[in-house]
């Protein structure tokens, strides 16, 4: 049996059980069925796409207990935080909400702060909270989330905090309800977790092992989506390719990719890739499907073999460009971008360079940047470090000029060029002007004639931006 009140623990968190994983279906306890009558919650959601799927999750369980979404935090009962711990900044962005909402808190002792997300799976972060964030009352974990109707309850009625926060991963829960935040855009969990403990990072403490949903529950749920209109599906895991090691599945993620494309949705993506287990099946069942998007997202981190390694990827910068070889023969067009730490721990200038070079080479249409940050419990965070932050801050300015530049050559190129937009809605600057992404994740801002969000029309493209392109429908 589980405690009631449960801390994190590092080292549980970093243990991975060889037993295999069961799948259970959702239950909501009817008692708790109308807790949040007239009652409303509010949701800030930090970090990836994993947390913004679990918020639609936290959302749908909040909505079937009775709750409505509030406007603003003045007006809620309830405030989530569903936190990122991926760097320092990410988390500090956080501990700054906690500390914004003390008044609130003030004004209205029975409002609820909860955290949930990854930064609840820290132990330095929960103790953080017990001894300076008294305004928190529910601090619970990703592996806790189907948990949320009982926590909630627990939180409104008790006086003391209410933590719950399992360090290892449970079983696979099906069937939770769910809200989603998007009309024609839907995310897809494939998989939880990451086995892969690259050197410097906190997923696999937060998130626990690699854990495949089965692959008739995902074709249900794209085959459901499909049905309610979506058209476009990502599917989502720390590293996709994984999927289905832990089922056996022959095949693994090729197979499951292949299925998901012949389910006939308009538009398929996933993320994210780990370059190390690329296959070529992959790659095939990618060329091969016309509804499998033209764009891969894959994380290179370092473009110096050394670093790599320290790292823990996996693979070197050759294998790297091998794999980008073999996926640009199969798919010409293909668009690229990928994810890059500067500074890690005595990264040298030339190995900085390195990377300098390989992104020269890449020439990626767009890449996210990070000064490497330390995270607590991970093998990095021990590394001696004599690299000064003004020198990392030079290293990602210089990376940031070439990723401009490229993204700005790769957008002019498509002047005059005619391409499919999925409609998203009118554009945030200027409601006369409408956006969407084509096939090769380019955003577009157009003059449109007669469009709603979720249709797939055709803009010429006529300027070039760096991070857009602006066009006119045709
Ligand atoms: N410091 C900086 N960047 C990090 N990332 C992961 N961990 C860290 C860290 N400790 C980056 C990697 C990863 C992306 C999601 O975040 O580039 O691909
Ligand atoms: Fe972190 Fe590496 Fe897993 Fe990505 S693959 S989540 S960088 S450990």
């Amino acid at each position: 049996m589980r405690k009631n009140y449960e801390l994190p623990s590092l080292n549980e968190a970093k243990l991975r059980s060889k037993g295999s994983v069961n799948t259970e279906q959702f239950i909501l306890d009817p008692q708790l069925v109308g807790i949040g009558l007239h009652k409303k919650y509010m949701l800030h959601t930090f970090g990836c796409q994993a947390n913004v799927r679990d918020s639609e999750v936290m959302a749908g369980i909040l909505e079937s207990l009775g709750f409505t979404m509030a406007n603003s935090d003045e007006d809620a009962d309830l405030i989530l935080l569903n936190t990122c711990a991926i760097r320092e900044n990410a988390e500090n962005k956080v501990f700054g909400q906690i500390g914004n909402l003390k008044h609130l808190k003030q004004k209205n002792p029975d409002l609820i702060i909860g955290i949930a997300g990854c930064m609840a799976q820290e132990e330095v972060v929960v103790n953080k909270i017990l001894q300076s964030y008294h305004q928190v009352d529910l601090v619970f974990g990703t592996h806790n989330i189907h948990r949320l109707g009982d926590l909630v309850y627990k939180a409104m009625f008790s006086k003391e905090k209410t933590i719950e926060v399992y360090s290892k991963e449970g079983d696979i829960i099906e069937n939770l309800p769910e809200r989603r935040f998007g009309e024609h855009k839907a995310w897809v969990n494939i998989m939880y977790g990451c086995d892969k403990f690259c050197t410097y990072c906190i997923v696999p403490f937060t998130r626990g092992k690699e854990r495949s949903r089965s692959v008739e529950d995902i074709l249900d749920e794209v085959n459901d989506l499909k049905s309610r209109g979506f058209k476009e599906v990502t599917l989502l895991g720390q590293n996709v390719n994984s999927y289905g090691k832990d089922l056996q599945l022959e095949g693994g993620f090729a197979y499951l990719l292949k299925e998901v494309a012949l389910t006939g949705i308009e538009r398929i993506r996933f993320t994210t890739s780990h370059p190390w287990d690329f296959t070529q099946d992959m790659v095939n069942t990618i060329a091969a499907y016309p509804n499998i998007m033209p764009y891969i997202h894959l994380p290179v981190q370092s473009g110096n073999n050394d670093i790599l390694k320290i790292m823990g990827r996996r693979y070197t910068v050759e294998e790297y460009k091998d794999t980008v070889r073999r996926l640009k023969e199969a798919i010409p067009h293909l668009t690229f971008s990928t994810d890059i730490i500067v500074g890690f721990p005595n990264e040298s200038d030339e190995q900085f360079n390195d990377t300098l070079a390989l992104y020269d080479e890449m020439k990626y249409d767009f890449a996210f940047t990070f000064i490497y940050s330390p995270r607590s419990g991970t093998p990095a965070a021990k590394f001696d470090d004599n690299v000064s932050l003004e020198v990392k801050k030079k290293r990602l300015a210089a990376l940031n000029e070439r990723v401009k530049k490229y993204a700005l050559e790769h957008n002019q190129a498509m002047v005059n060029q005619i391409v499919e937009v999925l409609v998203d809605g009118p554009s945030k600057k200027d409601p006369s002007i409408v956006s969407g992404y084509t096939p090769h994740q380019k955003l577009v801002n157009f003059k449109a004639k007669d469009v709603k969000s979720g249709d797939i029309v055709h803009v010429k493209v006529t300027d070039a931006k760096t991070w857009f392109l602006l066009g006119e429908q045709i």
